[in-house]
This record gives C-alpha cells, sequence and structure tokens, in this order.
C-alpha cells in the first residue's frame, strides 16, 4: 500500500507528563489500532489506564508493552454485565473512575443494498450499544468520584458520508447524537462530568488497512492510488486533551481530526 504519511512528527508521544496524573481511565478496544495508542499517550500522562479488549492475546501485549500503568481486562464493549462488573472491579482496586474512551469499533464495507441486517446489527450492537452501556455504567462511578470525562469515537464517515460503509455510518451518526444528549443530561445533574465526541479521518490502524485492502482488490499495487493517513498518535493526542481538566469547559462538543478535508470543495478521496 503506497501510503502518504499526513501527521507531524511532533504527534509522537515524547516523555514523561503529568497532564493526567491521578486519572484513573479506560480505553475500550485498546489491543490495537487507536486505543493502544490512546492507552499509550494517557499512561505516559501519568493516568492509570485500564486497555479493555476482545482481543486478550494482543490486549495483554499492549498492556505489557505499556508497563505497570497499565491493566488490561478482557471485556466484549455489547457485554453489559460486563461492564457492571468492569466498574465494580475498577473502583474496588483503585477507588475512582476519571474517563471513559469509548473507542471499540468495527467497520463493515458494505453499501446500503449490498448490507444485510445482520451485518447491520452486529455493527451497531458494538459501535451504538457498547457506547451506550459504557457511559450507562460508568457515569454513576464517575459521580461519585467527583466527576469524569467521557470521549466518544465517532468519525468524519458521520458527517460527510461513506457510501460503503452504511452501517458503520449510521453507527457513528447516532454516537455523536448520543454524545449530545448525555452532555446535557450530565450537565443538568451538576455532575461535573462531560461527554465529548472525536471524528478520526483515516488514521493508520488495522481497521484502515484491511478496509484499503478490500477497497483495492485485485488493482495491481503499482496502480493503486496513495492514501493519505493519520498518525493514530495526533488522534491519541486530541483524546488526551478530552481527557485532561484543560479541556473544561468542553462538553456536548466534537473535535474534527479530518486535517482539513471538509474544507475541500469537488471530488473526496474515497476510503
Ligand atoms: N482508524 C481510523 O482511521 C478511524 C477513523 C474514524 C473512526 N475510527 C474509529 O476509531 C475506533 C478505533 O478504530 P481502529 O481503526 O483503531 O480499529 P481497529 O480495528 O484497528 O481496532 C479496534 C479494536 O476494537 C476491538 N474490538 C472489536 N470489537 C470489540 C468488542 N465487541 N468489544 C471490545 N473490543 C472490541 C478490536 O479487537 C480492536 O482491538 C473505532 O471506533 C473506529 O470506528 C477509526
Amino acid at each position: 500500500m503506497d501510503i502518504v504519511r499526513m501527521s507531524q512528527p511532533i504527534s509522537q508521544p515524547q516523555g514523561q507528563g503529568q497532564r493526567l496524573a491521578g486519572k484513573v481511565c479506560i480505553v475500550t478496544g485498546a489491543a490495537m489500532g487507536l486505543g493502544k495508542a490512546d492507552a499509550i499517550v494517557m499512561a505516559r500522562e501519568g493516568a492509570t489506564v485500564i486497555l479493555t479488549d476482545v482481543d486478550a492475546a494482543q490486549g495483554e501485549a499492549t498492556a505489557a508493552e505499556i508497563g505497570e500503568r497499565a491493566l488490561f481486562v478482557h471485556h466484549d464493549v455489547r457485554d453489559e454485565q460486563a461492564w457492571i462488573d468492569l466498574v465494580a472491579r475498577i473502583m474496588a482496586q483503585f477507588g475512582r473512575l476519571d474517563v471513559l474512551v469509548n473507542n471499540a469499533g468495527v467497520l463493515k464495507r458494505a453499501h446500503i443494498e449490498e448490507a444485510t441486517l445482520e451485518d447491520w446489527r452486529f455493527v451497531q450492537s458494538i459501535n451504538v450499544e457498547g457506547t451506550f452501556l459504557g457511559i450507562k455504567h460508568c457515569i454513576p462511578a464517575m459521580r461519585a468520584s467527583g466527576g469524569g470525562s467521557i470521549i466518544n469515537v465517532s468519525s468524519t464517515a458521520a458527517q460527510q458520508g461513506f457510501p460503503n460503509g452504511a452501517a458503520y455510518t449510521a453507527s457513528k451518526g447516532a454516537v455523536l447524537a448520543l454524545t449530545r444528549s448525555v452532555a446535557i443530561h450530565c450537565l443538568n445533574q451538576g455532575d461535573r462530568i462531560r461527554c465529548n465526541a472525536i471524528l478520526p479521518h483515516v488514521a493508520e490502524s488495522p481497521m484502515v488497512h484491511a478496509s484499503l485492502e478490500q477497497s483495492f482488490a485485485g488493482i495491481p499495487a503499482e496502480q493503486r492510488p496513495k492514501v493519505a493517513m493519520g498518525s493514530p498518535f495526533a488522534v491519541a493526542n486530541a483524546v488526551l486533551f478530552l481527557a485532561s481538566d484543560e479541556s473544561s469547559d468542553l462538553n456536548g462538543t466534537t473535535l474534527n481530526l479530518d486535517r482539513g478535508t471538509a474544507c475541500i470543495v469537488g471530488q473526496m478521496p474515497e476510503s
């Protein structure tokens, strides 16, 4: 795959900071890809990070790579009892919960006429219901901790349209709408819990590589178009900002990480 890496080297994590010192954070789907980058950056900024994923082998390896500030818990975001158990375990072990990153997600490439009801439900069950369950069960623990930050990982697909991902696009739109509902709910409750969303746009990860392979199947390598990819650490730095108290006035908003591509008039790259 011919890749043009768009993000600047400044997005690579450097050194140790204290921007999340003392905070206890959950990152779902953290075994690889964007969630892994989130966990690395958050731990380097002083957080205790609970990485969850359905891929236990990769999740354990990622947590071991990060070191003592990381704990892996095998967890399927679709499983409500698993959420209840996860939050109870974190409160018992660490005594607080400050940040939830609803990152776990799946993409099924299929346009509206190809998509099956089974695929549609599979995508919604992880991307939307998993996010719903996480928020629902983490809010009480965050309230007991004096506040918190919920970060939902949506996608530019939710705003720009992505014809070959009908279920995915709809799921990411639902995540945006849920973000606003939760933000206002928490504001009304006086909870000091914020809920924001990020919109990544083609950032390097196993999901993106698999999707592009499918998209370019049958096209010889030399004829494939160049693909502009962002760094997962550029996404993680946005997550870090929303997780930290530096973003205390942001609630119910979205950070668009599209590197300006939404401003392009004319043909958009289809990826
Ligand atoms: N990479 C991008 O360019 C991009 C763009 C827009 C949005 N996103 C979103 O960012 C998030 C991360 O994407 P990525 O590119 O790193 O994907 P990825 O496939 O590389 O990683 C996703 C992780 O989620 C885990 N996962 C899948 N189902 C799960 C479940 N039921 N419970 C718990 N974990 C589960 C996978 O095992 C994997 O570790 C997703 O929500 C995705 O939709 C990514």
